[in-house]
């Protein structure tokens, strides 16, 4: 074995950003199931396997805290710390492997370990190692958050990652990491269309290979071909930390928990006469066939009392995380598509909408007079689902040194859209956490900078720098070659830029 245990490594991780893994999500969601997070506003945050670093130096920015990452990667640990150093969050960004880090002797103890899509994709040994780094690290009434592929959801792919690993294991040599990556897809494909009993028998594997069929090499390489690949149903997750003195909080998506928008009377019935959580989760699981947890667990929980949860709620403020207009009637949930009713909802969004976005606490949303009639019950309800759905983030003021380190971290961003299309979150000060911004839009904001407030002048900014990288628009899958076509799309992306975007992501302090 290498230094790499099995784990991918030609090809480098995508740059995703994770908003369950901010702090403030995850103290979110602890209220939510009413236990309390150690360290205050200023946890001690450890995340394991970073990958490129997009979420843990966007949090590092964003929130205060003591931030200390690692992943073996070098590639991956290079591009984090260049991140870092732009912010000068002062992160401790290690390359250590699991086997390194529990070895250390220099690590504090922490609030909050966080691991996202490592779990499943590591071997036995590096998850008893994990565990290790939990059980001697974590402080006490610390939380872990663990995301993993779970049960039944995964069943029906078993068989067609398993065709994947013999082609990576036995079929030809030599093609390089992509090489292997199409010959694996196309194996199984082939496989597939020969008549193929297993396929013929279930539709579930003939549905995920036309879903294998869109996915990028990047996103494959990790999910197929790793050397391990575990699958967990949450009851054996619970078991297997409890040697970790881990116990169960609940999910860290907040959405999981809410029967009414996922579930059918039948099955609402059903999970309502469960007490025990872990076994109502089970439950769950089956009823909407789940494939991916993301899970918190504590060492050693504190519940907070009835009284404690009222004023932490209403003290709590909230902020809208996408432009008011863009807030759907219509969520995906398990059974399709559940409504947000416009009684119910409307007037929250546009309250949170009010002031240029300004974040505004539970209590001063009751005030409000399109809200002044609500239970505070029924309020942090709808508060829940619209974070949960990712319309809505929690927040608070943002400090000096928050808004300095978002708004460098943010200029290195906007400086590398001149040269590449990879990162596509800026850092907010005020939910700690990233804002999704296409590459188009961070050239708009680049284009604003230089004194443009037209959207014809945005426009022909953003068209130069297409023609003079050789790209075009495309529209509809059609590239779009004309000067005209490409401008009279961006003219219209640019109005609606300056109108809705701008001014959220100037509420959220982004820009
Ligand atoms: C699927 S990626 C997820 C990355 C990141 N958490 C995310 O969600 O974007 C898993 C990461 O774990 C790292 N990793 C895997 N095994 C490791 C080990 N034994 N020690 C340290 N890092 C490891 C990999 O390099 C990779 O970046």
């Amino acid at each position: 074995m290498t230094w790499s245990d099995g784990y991918v490594t030609d090809l480098n991780y995508t740059f995703g950003y994770y908003p369950e893994l901010n702090p403030a999500m995850l103290r979110l969601a602890c209220l939510c199931h009413g236990v309390a997070m150690p360290g205050g506003d200023a946890p001690t945050y450890l995340e394991l396997g970073f990958g490129q670093g997009i979420s843990i130096n966007v949090h590092a920015a964003g929130s205060e805290g003591t931030f200390w990452g690692t992943d073996f990667n070098p590639a991956h640990a290079a591009g984090a710390r260049e991140l870092a150093a732009a912010s000068g969050a002062g992160i401790r960004l290690l390359e250590d492997s699991f086997e390194d880090l529990a070895a250390r002797d220099d690590l504090p103890d922490f609030d909050i370990i966080a691991l996202h899509g490592v779990w499943s994709w590591v071997s036995d040994a590096n998850r008893r190692l994990i565990k290790d780094v939990i059980r001697r690290r974590l402080r006490p009434g610390g939380i872990a958050y663990i995301s993993y592929n779970c049960l039944p959801g995964w069943a029906p792919i078993v068989p067609i990652r398993h065709l994947m690993a013999v082609y990576r294991d036995r079929g030809p040599r030599g093609a390089g990491v992509n090489g292997m990556i199409s010959g694996a897809k196309a194996f199984v494909e082939e496989v597939a269309r020969a008549d193929t009993g297993s396929f013929r028998d279930s539709s579930l594997m003939r549905q995920h290979l036309e879903i294998l069929g869109r996915q990028g090499p990047a996103y494959l390489a990790h999910e197929y071909l790793n050397a391990d690949w575990h699958l967990e149903s949450i009851s054996d997750l619970v078991l297997s930390l409890d040697e970790a003195k881990l116990t169960y909080v609940g999910s860290a998506r907040l959405l999981d928990g809410v029967d009414a928008i996922h579930l059918g009377d039948e099955g609402r019935k059903l999970v309502s006469r469960i007490d025990d959580a872990v076994m109502r989760e089970t439950v769950r699981d089956h009823l909407v066939n789940r494939r991916f947890r993301a899970d918190i667990f504590v060492k050693g929980a504190r519940r907070l009392s009835g009284p404690e949860r009222r004023d932490l709620w209403h003290d709590h403020a909230f902020v809208l995380s996408v432009p008011a207009v863009d807030v759907p009637k219509r969520i995906p949930c398990a059974l399709g598509e559940a409504e947000l009713h416009a009684e119910r909802y409307d007037p929250v969004i546009e309250a949170l909408a009010e002031d240029g976005y300004r974040a505004k606490t539970l209590g001063e949303l009751l005030e409000r007079p399109q809200l002044r009639d609500r239970r505070s019950q029924d309020l942090a309800e709808a508060l829940t689902i619209l974070v949960g759905a990712g319309l809505a983030s929690p927040a608070r003021p943002p400090s000096d040194a928050a808004m300095e380190r978002c708004s460098r971290l943010n200029e290195h961003v906007l400086r590398r859209a001149r040269v590449s299309m990879d990162l596509r979150h800026l850092a907010s000060p005020v939910t700690g956490g990233g804002v999704p911004l296409a590459h188009v839009g961070q050239l708009f904001v680049l284009a604003c900078r230089e004194g443009g407030d037209r959207a014809e002048g945005l426009a022909e900014f953003v068209w130069r720098f297409l023609e003079s990288v050789g790209e075009r628009l495309t529209k509809d899958g059609r590239r779009l070659e004309s000067k005209d076509d490409n401008l009279r799309e961006l003219t219209a992306s640019a109005n609606r830029f300056l109108r809705f975007e701008r001014p959220h992501l100037q509420g959220l302090r982004a820009i």
